[in-house]
C-alpha cells in the first residue's frame, strides 16, 4: 500500500487536473473519436482539422449542431470518405456543449478561434434539425 501511495496521489491529481471539457470528451466522444482525437480511418473522422471548420463561414454553428443533433451522410475529411451515423447529445447543457467543443478545438485542433459560448449553443438548440440537415449546413472544408 505504501508503495502505491505516490501512484494513487498522481492519479488523483490527473483526475483533478482534467477540465470539464476534457471530462465530457472522455465520457461522450472518446469511444469513437479516440483519446487523441485522431478518429479511426473510414469509421470515425478525426477532429484535428476542426480549426479550418470553425474558422469557415457557418462553421461555429455547424459544430454546435453536430453535437446537439448528430450527423449522418457522406463526408470527406483528409481524403477519406465517411458515411456513418453520429448520435445526438441533446442531454448535455448549453455550457457543457460549449466546454466540450472548446476542449476539442484547443486540444486536438490547436485552434485560436474565439471560444464558443453557452448562448451560441442555446441559439442552435432552438432549431429542430435532422442529422442530414446538419450535414447540409457543413462548410465546404476537406
Ligand atoms: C458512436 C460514435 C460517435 C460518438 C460517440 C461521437 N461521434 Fe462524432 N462522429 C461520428 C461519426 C460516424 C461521424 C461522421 C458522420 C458521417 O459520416 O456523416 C462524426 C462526425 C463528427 C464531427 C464532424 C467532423 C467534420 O469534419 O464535419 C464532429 C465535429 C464530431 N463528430 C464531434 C463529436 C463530439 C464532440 C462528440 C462527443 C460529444 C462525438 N463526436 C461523439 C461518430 C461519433
Amino acid at each position: 500500500m505504501k508503495r502505491l501511495m505516490p501512484l494513487l496521489a498522481f492519479l488523483g491529481l490527473l483526475a483533478l487536473g482534467q477540465s470539464p471539457g476534457a471530462k465530457l470528451y472522455s465520457a461522450n466522444c472518446q469511444s469513437c473519436h479516440q483519446a487523441t482525437g485522431q478518429g479511426l480511418p473510414g469509421a470515425f473522422p478525426p477532429l484535428t482539422h476542426l480549426d479550418k471548420v470553425v474558422q469557415a463561414k457557418g462553421g461555429r454553428e455547424y459544430l454546435i449542431r453536430v453535437v446537439l443533433y448528430g450527423l449522418q451522410g457522406p463526408l470527406t475529411v483528409g481524403g477519406t470518405t465517411y458515411n456513418g451515423v453520429m448520435p445526438p447529445f441533446r442531454q448535455l447543457r448549453d455550457q457543457e456543449v460549449a466546454d466540450l467543443l472548446n476542449h476539442v478545438l484547443t486540444t486536438f485542433a490547436k485552434s485560436k478561434a474565439k471560444p464558443i459560448s453557452a448562448s451560441e449553443v442555446k441559439a442552435q438548440r432552438a432549431k429542430a434539425l435532422s442529422p442530414q440537415d446538419v450535414l447540409k449546413s457543413r462548410p465546404p472544408v476537406k
